[in-house]
């Protein structure tokens, strides 16, 4: 089935492929972004990254107002802070997959609560790039 994703990355995950090799992989977001779209040939995505909150908080809205079938939606680090974020997500009507490339739950205590998981579909943690896969077969059996 034809359908429209947002792949929507958060703070610092342009650095993916240099920034901490053995949390996050050596894999860029070039990458991911491009297996995404061979994975998933008949899907539409839309590929953002932004650094700032405010910015993420557009895209989300942009989702919502294009009537996006889903967002795939890794917050990084805002993730355990924002509520800005966390009311943007329950604002918009596209369904939200939160997911992160490490286990959030086997690092540091302050990783462990997300602000934002609780008004997502469901957070997958720790599969690596195969998480935005898994999310994005989630959404479209979902659309
Ligand atoms: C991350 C996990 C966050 O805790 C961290 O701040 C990130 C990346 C992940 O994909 O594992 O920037 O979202």
């Amino acid at each position: 089935m034809d359908a429209t994703l947002l792949v929507l990355n958060g703070p610092n995950l342009n650095l993916l492929g240099v920034r901490e090799p053995d949390t996050y992989g050596s894999v860029t977001l070039d990458r991911i972004e491009t297996d995404l779209a061979d994975a998933f040939p008949d899907t539409t995505f839309s590929f953002r990254q932004k650094n700032g909150e405010g910015a993420l908080i557009d895209d989300l809205h942009t989702a919502h107002e294009r009537t996006l079938d889903g967002v795939v939606f890794n917050p990084g680090g805002y993730t355990h802070t924002s509520v800005a974020l966390r009311d943007a997500v329950a604002a918009i009507d596209p369904p939200v997959v939160e997911v992160h490339l490490s286990n959030v739950h086997a690092r540091e205590d302050f990783r462990r609560t997300s602000r934002i998981a609780p008004v997502c579909e469901g957070q997958i943690s720790g599969l690596g790039p195969a998480g935005y896969h898994l999310a994005t077969r989630y959404l479209l059996d979902e659309a």
